[in-house]
């Protein structure tokens, strides 16, 4: 990779992707191998977190690499005024690879630019969240054999969810054909269709989430509404409950259709569907510890 953070997967070239999944199959295979010994990763999340925090912790400890952090930032001195840049700055002395959650977009980016230390970004409020775009890869071109022509089918919260503005632009490089399902409310931002039509990537919009779209599908990608990211929680309370998938409604799927979400859910997945062997997100989340494993080696230039 051309950086030596990862704040945006359009900074992952297609041969930057396909090399850190191939990494992650090694990772895969043996998890326990001592490459970051005598490196300190810092995990600063401002925002709160299960997955990303504890699946990039156990990289790094598996590695034989050691972590600092904090995983609520009302104990740390920006609850006293501290900015970003002085926090930044005060832990680039202190770890020799900063992973960070913040609720500002553009937040990694601008940590980018302020420390020679890598940065991950863990997600920035609505816009990127590139490290799950790699594991979402990874997830599924495991499931699939394939990251080519595949039809994926992204339900839910369209406008605020930084998962699916990220795949967007790491499945761009493989021909995908997208469905977007959303309310009005939560429709696809311009912003991602322009990126489409101008790489010739064809979509399709709808507001009803049928089995006609179910049914031409390779990957179902489920997401929640972000309750966090609504001014208006009235209009929250109208669309929260709008997309709800149903064990019924794969019956006449794809037999190689997976459903991932990038968690957590709270009901857009009934729990009927996760006896379904086309339930894959507990997996996608373990995939998450091999991607990570590689994202982490290929920034600090590892050879894995
Ligand atoms: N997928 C994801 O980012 O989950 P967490 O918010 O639990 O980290």
């Amino acid at each position: 990779m051309k950086s030596n953070s990862l704040v945006s997967i359009d900074q992952c070239s297609k041969e930057d992707i396909l090399r850190i999944l191939s990494n992650a199959s090694k990772f895969e295979e043996n998890p326990n191998r001592n490459l970051l010994e005598g490196k300190v990763a810092a995990t600063l999340f401002f925002e709160p977190s299960t997955r990303t925090r504890l699946s990039f912790e156990t990289a790094v400890n598996r590695l034989g690499g050691r972590v600092i952090g904090f995983q609520d930032a009302s104990t740390t001195s920006s609850t006293k005024g501290e900015t970003l840049k002085d926090t930044i700055l005060m832990v680039s002395n202190y770890a020799d690879l900063i992973i960070m959650r913040h609720h500002l977009e553009g937040a990694a980016r601008y940590a980018s630019e302020i420390t020679n230390v890598p940065i991950i970004n863990a997600g920035d409020g609505a816009n990127q969240h590139p490290s799950q775009t790699l594991l979402d890869l990874y997830s599924i071109q495991k499931t699939q054999g394939t990251l080519d022509n595949l039809t994926i089918t992204m339900v839910g919260d369209l406008k605020y969810g930084r998962t699916v503005h990220s795949l967007i632009v790491g499945m761009s490089h493989f021909n995908p054909t997208f469905h977007f399902v959303a309310p009005d409310e939560l429709r696809m931002p311009e912003e991602q269709k322009t990126f489409c039509d101008k790489l010739g990537i064809k979509y399709s919009e709808h507001s009803d989430f049928t089995e006609e779209i179910i049914n031409q599908t390779d990957i179902l990608y489920m997401t929640r509404v972000q309750r966090e990211r609504f001014t208006d929680l009235v209009e929250y309370e109208r669309v929260k409950n709008v997309y709800i998938l149903r064990n019924e409604m794969l019956q006449n799927s794809k037999d190689n259709l997976r459903v991932l979400h990038p968690l957590p859910r709270i009901n857009e997945i009934a729990y009927d569907v996760d006896d379904s062997p086309k339930a894959y997100y507990i997996q996608q989340a373990q995939n998450g510890l091999y991607a990570r494993e590689a994202i982490i080696c290929e920034l600090f230039g590892i050879e894995v």
